[in-house]
């Protein structure tokens, strides 16, 4: 078979040193990868780290070797374009049609799916110039994944860094996998929360569960290669930040509740993967709670957390926003999870069964989604992004 040919765009930003990792990883993993990089990206990298990193040539003009028309050949032949970094400068000659580089005229050839990673200043990302084009470039059917937070060049700090390669990488492969022009959550802000939450009892000790915030990842980054702009709200989870997803980070089931709500008014579809504590100790302990010679310990007396799914299921905070539960049950479950999505008052419920060969923190997952409407939609065993891709589908057929 042959290799899926990847076209890399490089444009003129610091970043683009990173984009070598980046072609490393679309090589090893069995791509054909031809980079197009801009004039100025080549102040940056030279052609010859290119070149030899993909095994092709590299021009940045319509000049040269006219005779292949390599401004029409490149897209035409590709079945991924991505284009990392890309400047301020480069979104708005894409958003705008300019063909004025080669990879300008790859842009506007390419009928394949197109996957935009942003790097600049922060005050460039937030211009709203900049927001435009993204905007535009987004609507057209593009993925432009969101740029991480951190040290920029120089000493400033902010939104506008490119988001690690590997995580690029991933956000690659599953667009290349779905293979689709169109992303069907392009235009889309989805809300996902992850992991589980801590309620603490002094500054040392809290009540936990053993949620990974794996699933909740999956979830995150298969929404942002369908093209959706994502947060993902993580509770204690010591997982990298998916590319190209806006990262909010709490501690408690309460800090959990204003997070969402606040994200929420701006949502087209809600996903709740966080295992959330249903309760927490009604005191905190402002010193670490002392054991005392010949005293058995004090009780811990809880108090209900309140229920975020089931509330904002209640109250939808946009009309035809979808909402999505999460249940993990021992026994009954398919009987448990009908009860639990009318309680809860959600669209769709993934419900599993949890025991003990079914460990939370495992890559992989089994469950059926419950639909309000009735409908039953069994997910078999595998990785948790099969299941994080069904769960869109569905999603987007309700929000379609
Ligand atoms: O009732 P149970 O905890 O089994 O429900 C699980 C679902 O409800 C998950 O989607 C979880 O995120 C959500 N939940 C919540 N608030 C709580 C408890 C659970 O939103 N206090």
């Amino acid at each position: 078979m042959d290799k899926p040919k990847v076209v890399l765009g490089v444009s003129g930003g610091i970043a683009a040193y990173k984009a070598c990792e980046l072609l490393r990883r679309l090589t090893e993993s069995g791509h054909d990868v031809r980079v197009v990089p801009t004039g100025s990206a080549l102040h940056f990298v030279g052609a010859a780290t290119w070149s030899a990193l993909s095994g092709h040539p590299v021009r940045t003009e319509v000049w040269s070797d006219v005779h292949e028309v390599p401004h029409v050949r490149i897209g035409q032949e590709a079945d991924l374009v991505v284009v990392a970094p890309a400047t301020a400068d480069l979104l708005a000659r894409a958003a705008h049609g300019l063909a004025d580089d080669l990879l300008t005229n790859t842009l506007l050839t390419a009928r394949c799916p197109v996957v935009f990673a942003p790097a600049m200043h922060t005050e460039m990302w937030e211009h709203p110039a900049t927001r435009e084009n993204v905007a535009t470039l987004r609507r057209r059917g593009a993925v432009v994944i969101e740029p991480a937070v951190g040290r920029l060049t120089g000493v400033d700090t902010g939104k506008g860094r490119l988001p690690d390669p590997a995580e690029i990488f991933e956000t690659c492969r599953r667009v290349l996998a779905r293979g689709v022009a169109a992303p069907d959550l392009a235009g889309r802000h989805v809300v996902v929360s992850a992991g589980g939450t801590r309620e603490p009892l002094d500054p040392v000790r809290f009540l936990g569960n053993r949620s990974s915030g794996k699933q909740g990842y999956a979830l995150a980054r298969t929404a942002a290669a369908r093209g959706a702009r994502v947060t993902l709200i993580a509770a204690n989870t010591g997982l990298p930040d998916p590319a190209g997803v806006d990262v909010v980070r709490v501690g408690t089931a309460v800090q959990l509740r204003e997070a969402v709500l606040k994200a929420v008014p701006e949502a087209d579809a809600v996903v709740m993967a966080a295992a959330v504590a249903d309760f927490r100790p009604a005191a905190y302990a402002a010193g670490k709670i002392k054991k005392k010679d010949g005293q058995e310990p004090e009780p811990i007396v809880l108090v209900r957390n309140p229920d975020i799914l089931a509330e904002i299921s209640a109250d939808r905070a946009r009309e035809g926003q979808v909402v999505v539960g999460f249940a993990a049950e021992t026994d009954d479950v398919l009987a448990n999870g009908r009860a639990k999505l009318q309680r809860k008052g959600c669209d769709l419920l993934v419900v599993n069964e949890v025991g003990e060969r079914r460990t939370f923190g495992s890559e992989e997952n089994e469950a059926v989604v419950l639909g309000a409407d009735g409908s039953e939609t069994p997910v078999p065993h595998g990785p948790k992004e099969a299941l994080a891709e069904t769960v869109w589908d569905l999603v987007a057929s309700r929000l379609a």
